[in-house]
């Protein structure tokens, strides 16, 4: 419409009455057509929406920061990794195990890159934890929490809990006692309708525990808006996850006279968590999938913005609003200490530290972001935007 004004207001002024009175009804017609177009579309769409209780935002102030940290970074396994979304470090063999789009959780050996298919789970293997016995426990999208022996043999653990099937398993940890934490984002939309969830702000999530002795599966915390990573804290006496439509995570007690209550680890974080990793070192380390930006805010903000954008991308397929992805670490205590991100990235769906390097997975691009640590740190930056 912009560009095509000036010229129609040209020629109406050299043109006969006649077609001077046209134009501007043309100008109407096609102006207002397809604004009634998309009116009735949108009041027949069947999405509704609902507001979100975000409460007041505080911006959060992390002083260190890493706002370039593609520059340094290496790419590993790139154009063999099909969206590796977690990372599970095996440190006896020197293994990195991640789970791919095309279902095959990867194996990839640190001191040569080399990667190697390992099993296939034949659904979307997302989340990844080791276990004590040398097993790989596996949140799954489309299957459920999921236990692989050392041997690549697989066994279902779980596929739903209060009579509500799974339909969105994306992260775990296991605690040292061998009880296995773990989260299902959606009881209501799966992997491929991720983005309805979000847009619908409906709290869909479960935070739950899978016993391997007795085998029950229990619902710890339900009605959480896309809930996703989990780690268990060193001193086993809680576990996070995070919540990533709220931007923030949560600490649920395990044990201690607070057991079993819901407590704020951190919130207002600058951008959208995913996966929540444990250092062993003091530190937590919190992919996101993308920093906060106005266009976000204001679509989480009113539920007739993302109804609009849900209607829209029917048209124009899912939206892309995601930029100034990393990973935000902090302490114990839930304090941020350092942020590392770039303008360029999107998607960082985890973020684990081995030695001194910093190994990023993503559900969407095609390899594990590598940086080291030491030789590109997070600084003091002041005035740095
Ligand atoms: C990497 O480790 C594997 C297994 O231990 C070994 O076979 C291989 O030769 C090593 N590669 C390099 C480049 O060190």
């Amino acid at each position: 419409m912009a560009d095509s004004r000036p010229e129609s207001d040209s020629q109406s002024r050299v043109s006969t009455s006649g077609k001077q009175r046209s134009w501007p009804f043309t100008i109407l017609l096609s102006t207002l057509l397809p604004v009634v177009a998309a009116m009735v579309v949108y009041q027949l769409d069947s999405f509704d929406p609902a507001p979100l209780p975000l409460g007041q935002q505080q911006p959060l102030v992390v002083s260190l920061r890493n706002d370039r940290m593609l520059q340094g970074a290496e790419l590993l396994g790139a154009g063999e990794l099909q969206g590796p979304e977690d990372i599970a470090y095996d440190s006896t063999s020197n293994l990195i195990y991640t789970g791919c789009k095309d279902g095959w959780i990867k194996r990839v050996r640190l001191n040569d890159s080399a990667v190697e298919n390992w099993v296939n789970t034949y659904g979307r293997p997302l989340g990844l934890a080791l276990g004590h016995n040398n097993e790989l426990i596996v949140a799954d999208a489309y299957k459920g929490l999921l236990k692989i022996s050392r041997d690549g043999e697989v066994e279902l653990l779980t596929d739903e809990a209060d009579g509500q099937k799974f339909k969105l398993t994306d992260g775990v940890d296991v605690a040292d006692d061998g009880l296995i934490y773990f989260t299902d984002a959606s009881y209501k939309y799966s992997l491929h309708e991720d983005i309805w969830d979000i847009m619908e702000g409906r709290p869909h999530g479960r935070f739950l525990s899978f016993d391997p002795i007795t085998l029950k599966t229990r619902v710890l915390v339900s009605e959480l808006y896309f809930a996703n990573g989990v780690a268990v804290s060193p001193t086993q006496d809680y576990a996070i996850f995070c919540e990533t439509v709220m931007r923030r995570c949560r600490k649920y007690y395990i044990k201690g006279n607070k057991q079993g209550q819901v407590e704020k680890f951190i919130d207002n974080l600058p951008g959208f968590p995913d996966n929540i990793k444990y250092d062993g070192d003091g530190h937590y380390w919190i992919a996101l999938v993308s920093a906060t930006s106005v266009p976000l805010d204001i679509a989480l903000k009113y539920p007739f913005i993302r109804k609009a954008m849900i209607v829209m991308q029917k048209y124009t397929g899912r939206l892309h609003m995601e930029e100034n992805a990393g990973v935000l670490a902090v302490d114990l205590e839930g304090k941020p200490v350092a942020h590392y991100y770039d303008r360029k990235l999107s998607m960082i769906t985890s973020g684990t530290k081995i030695g001194n390097r910093l190994y990023c997975g993503s559900v969407v691009h095609p390899r594990i972001l590598s940086l080291d640590l030491d030789q590109y740190p997070a600084r003091a930056t002041g005035g740095s935007k």
